[in-house]
């Protein structure tokens, strides 16, 4: 559920009309919202209420804006963090470092550095050349750096396979098969104190099938380590609960029944819970705001040209990702239409053939659920400015990101003394 809803005919995010944000601010621009965004928290909280303190840890990757993380923090959310760029990040917008965990398969000395000076709750490694160095950089800290494994369960997420992540071909995580050698030779790592089991197979899951196979399969890991003497306190069983992105298709399992089949197959493990939402708690409470440059004929159906695209929001062209379009102040009247931006790809499609209103020049559309990995994954091809961010609590409003202006583009370049004259 959300909170953009048509008042008198025109879209508003709460209480404020998504017209007023256009005309302040210009387009594209992404707007969020805090309702939605604290009712999603609500809504996962609830879901794994049984449980005693779970960790949730929001994927911080999903969306970096400092707004967002600050009312996420503000509701006692940690960070699933994959940098050191988001491990600054989410300390700057008040998350704790006491609820802050590091995934990723390529942290650098440098970055392990930055979080154990922090002291962050944990890292989650992903081989065996990675916990070596990192037992190395903790020593010379003078620290032990609380560590957990993540496992690849060779378990096919059936999500997109550009966001796979726990079949054994991908390079997330060390082999199901061998785990307990990797954790015997950890324990044997001094700048080392290992603590926990981790996985995370993909994102956008539609099915908790093969989410319940790969905990199953972390829950018999847990009870050997502990067999095998290891001291392990924590179970982080990632993120990837999917949202609903296309109204024609089946709604994805709710975090209420993710929360059940959780509840059922951890009961009894001798440990925390740790959880690394993001599109769960982002994606509905963000939409892409985008104004009609021209509607051009074409073969079949016309061409909406809008003034977003691949840049802005790259998700139909990188994953064919759909997103509902919406008009703002829609006439009434549907037809198809071929929803392209302005970038000189014909990948800068948004939608093609789509049942949509009928839209004309100047015209406000909406693309919807944009909250996760929409801005955050925006760049500037064709030396388009980064899109701007806004978010909207209740009847106030304010900008998060300001547009730059194309002089800073141009200024982040320098030309060489030899070419200077
Ligand atoms: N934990 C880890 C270790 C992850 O790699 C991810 C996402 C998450 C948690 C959060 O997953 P979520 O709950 O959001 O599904 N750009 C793609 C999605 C990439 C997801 C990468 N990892 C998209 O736009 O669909």
């Amino acid at each position: 559920m959300d909170h953009f809803d048509y008042v008198d005919g025109a879209m508003q995010v709460e209480q404020v009309p998504m017209a007023a944000i256009a005309d302040a601010v210009g387009t594209p621009v992404y707007v969020y919202s805090t309702a939605t965004l604290t009712r999603h928290v609500g809504v996962f909280r609830d879901a794994l209420g049984s449980l005693d303190n779970p960790l949730i840890a929001f994927a911080v990757k999903a969306n970096p804006n400092a707004a967002v993380l600050a009312t996420l923090a503000k509701l006692g959310l940690g960070a699933d963090v994959v940098s050191g760029g988001e491990l600054l990040r989410a300390i700057a917008a008040g998350i704790p470092a006491d609820r802050i965990v590091f995934s990723g398969v390529g942290k650098t000395a440098e970055e392990m550095r930055l979080a154990l000076d922090h002291g962050i709750f944990q890292f989650n490694l992903e081989s065996e050349p990675e916990a070596e160095m990192l037992s190395e950089v903790a020593l010379s800290m003078g620290k032990r750096a609380p560590v957990a494994y993540r496992i690849n369960p060779d378990v096919d997420a059936g999500t997109h396979a550009k966001i796979s992540t726990g079949k054994s071909e991908n390079k997330f995580g060390i082999p199901y098969d061998r785990a307990l050698e990797s954790y015997a030779a950890a324990r044997d790592l001094p700048g080392l104190d290992v603590q926990g089991v981790a996985v995370h197979i993909g994102s956008q899951l539609t099915d908790l099938a093969p989410l319940e196979a790969a905990f199953t399969k972390v829950g018999a890991l847990v009870a050997a380590l502990r067999e095998a003497g290891h001291d392990i306190r924590t179970a982080d069983l990632g993120g990837g609960l999917g949202v609903p992105y296309d109204p024609a298709l089946p709604v994805p399992p709710s975090p209420a029944a993710y929360g059940e089949m959780v509840c059922r197959v951890t009961q009894g493990w001798p440990v925390r819970l740790m959880f690394e939402p993001g599109r769960v708690i982002v994606g509905n409470a963000g939409a892409l705001l985008s104004r009609v440059v021209r509607v051009k004929q074409g073969a079949q159906a016309p061409f909406v040209i809008v003034d977003a695209a691949m840049n802005d929001l790259l998700r139909p062209s990188l994953y064919d990702a759909w997103h509902d379009i919406r008009a703002v102040t829609p006439v009434g009247q549907r037809a198809a239409a071929n929803v392209v931006g302005p970038v000189c790809e014909t990948g800068d499609t948004f939608a093609m053939g789509r049942d949509m209103d009928v839209v004309a020049a100047g015209d406000l559309v909406a693309f919807m659920t944009a909250g996760a990995y929409g801005a955050t994954m925006a760049g500037t091809y064709n030396s388009r400015p980064l899109t701007p961010e806004v978010l909207v609590s209740g009847d106030k409003w304010a900008v998060v990101r300001a547009r730059p202006p194309i002089e800073a583009l141009i200024a982040g370049d320098s030309i060489p003394d030899w070419l200077a004259d």
